[in-house]
């Protein structure tokens, strides 16, 4: 009720006169004004309309006015309705009294005074709207409580939806940093590992190479010889599939169009499938190009491909798809945001089940039996992926079939065509008085053996510091291979100071795997371990072309000489 509402006030009196007379008086207040002559008619009007306050005669014919009170009384909406008693004659005590019980909540003795009668009526009027108004803001009040509990009920649950799913994404994050130290102490370890078997492999395969060139006219030596070679063989490939798991391999990333490369090796791939397995392809040749190494590449997807090979024994389908990506926040774990090249290898093989899938890229972890898996394919593709700032995802379900994926970031860097050298005339053949600096006894007889094989002349130095003696001393030193791994001074310093104090000797550098960083390695020459009798000398032949040039400014175009990676795609198909 707004406060310039009007209320209802009944005046109830037998005479019409009367009622008139109260309407001329109380007319001024500016409310409704209701009128009954007789307590029947009162009632009615009561209980049609709200009425603030009764003005009641206290002498009527039919019903008197105590009477009347105490009726209106009784009924439960009135119990607070002001109620007047106006009287002529019976207003001694015990009257007012009766009135009281009855209800009353005023006299009002005739002759009416107006004024009296007047501010008798407002201030109950009034009484009642401030009542009715009270309530009303009550209700609203109520009302709002209500709506703010709920709004509250409301933002509660959200919140506390909102912190279970934090704490059910941080329990994810946390098992997958759990996961990530256990990949990366293994990766550290296999490194290790693999660096040192690096080493022992090429003091094997050094010392083979040489023996086989005594064996050649017994067969049977010959064939003893080449069982072992191919072994050692293997055995590098499986180093170097541990490195690229440890992300230390030596990669030469190249801007390359993922789905032209894809396109070449579709051949190569469905013979190494065989004819059971129905090989296609979608390859979207407009997609940009990335920065990977090819080769390794190429060794990924035959991986991938023999996996699902394996997968499929009784034949099956291989879809291997390529194309552009763009990629929002978070939207793969481990990668931002920005365009990709996604490479999709996916078979109808008989997939894995969770435990499986979990496990399936950790090294060495493999289901095959003996002799059929290494457990290395796909923990090398990771990290081959991971070393080019990419992810791999795999999708499988045990009767379902695999899905990998590679997402590899697209590159900006313009395609750098190649251009041959120009013949700079013939080679100078040597001998050379080649110093090797290396700091492993067995490494250093391995590959001053072979290099002697080649007709060369070895000085031999265990570390940079000696070398740089032998250098001082023996002013008849035509190039230096070294090892980088030396404790001390690294190879790559080793190579710095020489070039500082003799402009025109050639260095080359030999590595077990990628540590030497981008800017010291761009323009050295330099060979991965283990490494042939034929990889040497192409390293020592590309060291006395420099020498050959111009010994006083020597520029190397950092050639590099690494495992050949069409001998492990062979090895690879031939398992
Ligand atoms: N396409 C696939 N379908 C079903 N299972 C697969 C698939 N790819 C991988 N796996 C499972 O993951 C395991 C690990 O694979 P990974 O390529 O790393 O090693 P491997 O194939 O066993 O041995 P390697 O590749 O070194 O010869 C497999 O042994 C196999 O259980
Ligand atoms: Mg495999």
């Amino acid at each position: 009720m707004g406060a310039e509402e009007k209320v209802n006030i009944l005046l109830v009196d037998d005479q019409k006169a009367k009622l008139l007379t109260y309407e001329a008086i109380l007319g001024e207040l500016g409310e409704n004004l209701l009128k009954a002559q007789s307590a029947n008619q009162a009632l009615e009007l009561l209980l049609r309309h709200e009425v603030a306050v009764v003005l009641i005669d206290v002498c009527m014919p039919d019903l008197d006015g105590f009477e009347l009170a105490e009726m209106i009384r009784a009924h439960p909406r009135f119990q607070a309705t002001a109620l007047i008693f106006v009287s002529a004659v019976q207003v001694a005590d015990i009257d007012l009294l009766r009135g009281y019980a009855a209800g009353a909540v005023d006299y009002v003795p005739v002759p009416v005074i107006p004024d009296l009668l007047r501010a008798k009526v407002r201030v109950f009027a009034e009484l009642y709207r401030k009542t009715k108004q009270l309530e009303a803001l009550n209700a609203e009040l109520e009302l709002r409580v209500a709506e703010r509990t709920a709004q509250l009920a409301t933002a509660n649950a959200e919140l506390e939806l909102r912190v279970e799913a934090r704490t059910r994404e941080r329990e994810a994050a946390l098992a997958q940093v759990h996961e990530m130290q256990k990949v990366e102490s293994l990766g550290k370890l296999t490194g290790g590992v693999a660096h040192d078997f690096n080493n022992l492999l090429s003091v094997v395969l050094g010392n083979l190479e040489i023996l086989r060139k005594y064996a050649v006219h017994d067969p049977r030596q010959l064939r003893l010889v080449d069982a072992a070679i191919q072994g050692a063989e293997r055995g590098a490939t499986l180093t170097s599939r541990m490195l690229a798991f440890a992300r230390r391999q030596e990669l030469r990333p190249e801007t390359v169009y993922v789905p032209k490369l894809i396109e070449g090796v579709v051949d190569m791939l469905s013979r190494t499938l065989g004819p059971g397995i129905q090989l296609s392809t979608a390859l979207d040749l407009a997609a940009p190009p990335t920065r990977v190494d090819p080769n390794q590449l190429e060794l990924a997807i035959l991986n991938l491909a023999l996996n699902a090979r394996d997968a499929m024994p009784d034949g099956g389908k291989l879809t291997i798809s390529a194309r552009a990506e763009r990629l929002g926040v978070n939207e793969i774990t481990g990668l931002g945001k920005g365009d990709y090249v996604c490479v999709s290898v996916s078979d109808t093989g008989f997939g894995m089940d969770e435990a499986t899938l979990k496990r399936a890229v950790e090294p060495f972890f493999s289901t095959k039996s003996p002799g059929q898996g290494s457990g290395l394919g796909l923990s090398m593709v990771d990290g081959l992926v991971a070393q080019s700032q990419g992810a791999m995802r795999i999708c499988s379900q045990r009767g379902a079939g695999t899905k990998v994926e590679l997402r590899l970031p697209i590159s900006s860097a313009p395609v750098i065509e190649t251009v041959p050298e120009p013949n700079l005339g013939q080679e100078p053949d040597g001998p050379w008085r080649v110093l090797l600096v290396e700091d492993d006894p067995m490494v250093a007889a391995s590959t001053s053996a072979m290099l002697e094989d080649l007709g060369h002349t070895i000085v031999e130095a265990d570390s940079a510091k000696r070398a740089l003696d032998v250098l001082r001393a023996d002013g008849a030193i035509d190039i230096i291979i070294t090892d980088h791994a030396m404790p001390g001074t690294t190879g790559t310093e080793l190579a710095a100071q020489v070039r500082r104090e003799w402009p025109g000797l050639p260095v080359g550098l030999v590595s077990g795997y990628n540590e030497l960083n981008g800017e010291e390695q761009s323009d050295i020459p330099f060979l991965l371990k283990p490494y042939r009798q034929e990889q040497l000398a192409q390293l020592v032949a590309a060291l006395a072309r420099h020498l050959h040039r111009d010994r006083s400014k020597a520029k190397f175009d950092g050639e590099r000489f690494p495992v050949d990676t069409a001998e492990v795609l062979q090895s690879l198909r031939d398992r």
